[in-house]
């Protein structure tokens, strides 16, 4: 799997979008899920933000996720996961949530980094990274994080519980949080020097403002 490079993304990528794009809503018909509603242009804002993070097999697009924030910055997550089914069960979506999981502790380090997720590999992940299970209402209150959840199949247990219990697992990982941070520095031990270097070459100026 070490020929595949994952990155955190630029203008460059921007013609790998289309197929991004249909490789989550695919991949969200076979789950039987609803599905986040992305554009092509939210997508590639994202690239040209510096918060996407892609891996690519040469010039082949292999997996994606990407970063946003949420209630003043006070909360981060990273986002539509996805890796094309050729490239599955090797190991690939650890490498790229290692990069996003460092790119947000870097940027955003005093953010709580949360998932709302049914996906049983993105809880083990998310575990490994030091996120415990919590109740929605430890998550954002930012309405544009919860409309986001309108196009899942689910919707309608989310407004009928008022937002406080649907079908997914909320979890949190919180930077004031010992253990959090103790499984987190662990979970990237082996990589964070390479992906810390990595990061630092994408942004040589500095991380942007946001
Ligand atoms: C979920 C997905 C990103 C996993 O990608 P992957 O590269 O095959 O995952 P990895 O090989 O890095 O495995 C990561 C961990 O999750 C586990 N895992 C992977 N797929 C799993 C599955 N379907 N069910 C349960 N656990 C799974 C692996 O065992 C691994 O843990 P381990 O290292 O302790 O064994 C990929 O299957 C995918 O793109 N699925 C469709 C989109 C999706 O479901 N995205 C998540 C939306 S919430």
């Amino acid at each position: 799997m070490s020929e595949i490079d994952v990155m955190v993304a630029s203008d460059e990528h921007l013609r790998y979008v289309d197929e991004i794009l249909k490789t989550i809503s695919d991949a969200a018909k076979v789950r039987g899920t609803g599905i986040a509603k992305r554009n092509p242009g939210y997508v590639k804002q994202k690239m040209r933000e510096g918060k996407a993070v892609i891996a690519l097999d040469g010039e082949n697009f292999a997996g994606f996720s990407y970063i946003e924030t949420w209630g003043g910055k006070h909360y981060v997550t990273t986002s539509g996961l996805i890796v094309k089914d050729e490239y599955r069960g090797c190991g690939l979506s650890r490498r790229i949530k290692h990069m996003t999981f460092t790119l947000a502790r870097m940027r955003w380090p005093n953010a709580k980094i949360f998932s709302l997720t049914s996906g049983a590999a993105v809880m083990k992940l998310n575990t490994d990274h030091g996120y415990v299970p919590v109740t929605f209402a430890q998550l954002t209150d930012d309405e544009t994080f919860w409309k986001g959840c309108e196009g899942c199949i689910n919707h309608d247990i989310l407004v009928r519980t008022n937002r406080r219990y649907c079908v997914c697992t909320g979890m949190l990982y919180d930077p004031e949080r010992a253990r959090s941070v103790r499984d987190a520095d662990e979970e990237v031990a082996k990589d964070r020097a390479s992906i810390e270097e990595k990061i630092r070459a994408r942004f040589p100026d500095g991380f942007p403002e946001d």
